[in-house]
């Protein structure tokens, strides 16, 4: 497969009424890699009327039709698995083995929905009088507006487009600029399994004119937003004065509690995991690791030497096992939050190595911030694996979402403080918490004000279960046999005269 230059609507493809382009860029190396259409309102509009017209035929399909469909999404996605990896990773910058990990978790929503799309039940109710008889049914929503994230520019769009399709809806996906072409490769894949015209559409472009044309448009019934809290709220904003139904799967600022009691090994695989997945930029990333005073000596220093094995790089080197930060404001911001932590007194050292253009790897240096950072000796928005020791309350780090690769430790001493520093956030999203002890695996299960928490347990996505949050980290579920209910809407019929 291709990387596609044009926007899909109505299975064409075609380019912005005004020929205008934007550029994409492989942040590993920070060179040009391709252009994709700057598409306005006009565009949209139009996208959103081929998703009107096709819903008309696809919402009334039958649960099966729809099934096969999403089974053969699957299977088109698994059959080009390999170059659908490699167009993510030379625009998003993870290693080729991640982005190939994501490319599967993202088509295993297209089997699930196509399971679950059978699954549209409704109720019968008791009849309240004689020939009366009360019917719930569950209809889809309609054409649903996507605006997609790039940090999973795959699996995202698959967790949400499956759910979707399999609902009976239609859908037109806003990807991020910063990644269009793995999105763009879901229309190759919809030509390939003749899905039905107008059921899905992809466009690029302005993405303020492109969201407020899909929240203001009478024909689109809901949007789904992965980003941003600040994003989220001004998209939520502008559906609400529409009255749109919205999913919002926001930021996060995950609590990684590790209890004088835990497995140590253990605790340090699943802090690895929660914290470097993706070069530390996922939602649910581990943001705040607290650790018990007893344990805080021997944790850092194997979190330290685990964190020597990374080995950053372009992604699309074999050694490579962590990439780039996206882009320049990424990095600008995880720097500035370093250089905040350090001037309030936490201890910083670097970790890992550098994956050279030989496909070597080599130790960074403890100054690796400076020497490996952008303008250093590696070209792309590289920031090495960074430990920051005795962090404190007072520095931005323990509010605001780091997304990079960046390990804060806080000394904590009993359960209850470390609770309520847990809790200490507007956002509410992934937390995680090491123990042996079972009643207080239980009680933290209950009292972490989270969507999702994993005890003993650094990865709690999968496509059984919800994922999603409460407080700014948004609301609505995906995945799991809960993520059809955000597509669709429940209607009650009062059937009288049934006595006649
Ligand atoms: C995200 O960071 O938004 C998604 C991560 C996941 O599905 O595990």
């Amino acid at each position: 497969m291709e990387k596609r230059e044009q926007v899909f609507i109505a299975n064409q493809w075609i380019n912005a009424d005004q020929g205008k382009n934007f550029d994409v860029f492989n942040p590993a190396i920070r060179r040009h890699i391709g252009h994709v259409p700057d598409c306005g309102r006009a565009e949209t509009d139009r996208a959103i009327h081929a998703a009107r017209q096709a819903f008309e035929t696809w919402g009334v399909l039958l649960a099966e039709e729809r099934a096969k469909y999403l089974h053969d999404f699957h299977d088109a996605i698994m059959d080009h698995r390999n170059d659908l990896a490699e167009i993510l990773t030379e625009e998003m910058g993870k290693p080729l083995r991640e982005a190939k990990g994501e490319i599967i978790y993202g088509a295993s929503y297209f089997k699930w929905f196509a399971e679950e799309a059978r699954r549209i039940f409704g109720e019968v109710l008791p009849s309240l009088r004689s020939g009366t008889q009360s019917v719930v049914s569950r209809e889809p929503i309609g054409v649903v507006g996507a605006i997609t994230p790039w940090n999973f520019p795959s699996a995202m769009i698959a967790r949400k487009l499956a759910a979707a399709l399999g609902a009976g809806c239609t859908m037109v996906i806003k990807p991020a600029p910063d990644t269009p072409f793995s999105a763009l490769a879901f229309g190759d894949l919809a030509l390939k399994i003749g899905l039905p015209s107008g059921v899905l559409n992809i466009i690029t472009g302005d993405a303020p004119e492109i969201g407020k044309a899909l929240c203001e448009s009478p024909d689109v019934g809901k949007i789904t937003f992965t980003g941003s809290t600040g994003v989220g709220k001004l998209l939520a904003a502008q559906a609400g004065a529409h009255m749109k139904r919205i999913s919002m799967e926001l930021g996060g600022n995950a609590p990684f509690i590790v209890f004088d009691d835990a497995d140590l090994e253990q605790a340090i695989k699943g802090a690895m995991l929660a914290k470097f997945r993706n070069s530390g930029q996922t939602c649910v990333c581990a943001n705040r690791i607290f650790v018990q005073k007893g344990i805080y000596d021997d944790f850092a220093k194997g979190l330290a030497a685990a964190m020597a094995k990374i080995q950053l790089g372009d992604g699309r080197e074999k050694a490579t096992t962590q990439g780039p930060l996206i882009n320049q404001a990424a990095f600008d911001k995880v720097r500035a939050l370093v250089e905040d932590a350090r001037a309030n007194g936490a201890e910083i050292s670097t970790h890992g190595a550098h994956v050279g253009t030989d496909g070597m790897p080599s130790k960074l240096s403890q100054d690796g911030l400076a020497k490996h950072g952008l303008g250093g000796d590696m070209e792309g928005y590289f920031h090495p694996p960074t430990l920051v020791s005795r962090a404190r309350q007072n520095m931005r780090i323990y509010r605001e979402e780091i997304f990079g690769p960046v390990a804060a430790l806080f000394p904590f001493e009993t359960e209850d403080e470390v609770v309520q520093m847990a809790n200490d956030t507007q956002y509410g999203l992934a937390a995680y918490a090491y123990t042996q002890n079972l009643g207080r695996a239980w009680r933290l299960s209950r009292a972490l004000d989270y969507g999702m928490v994993g005890i003993n347990a650094g990865v709690v996505s999968h496509v059984r279960a919800p994922f999603g949050g409460i407080k700014s980290s948004g609301m609505g579920r995906e995945g799991s046999h809960l993520g059809l209910d955000d597509y669709l809407q429940v209607k009650h019929t009062l059937f009288g005269g049934l006595d006649a």
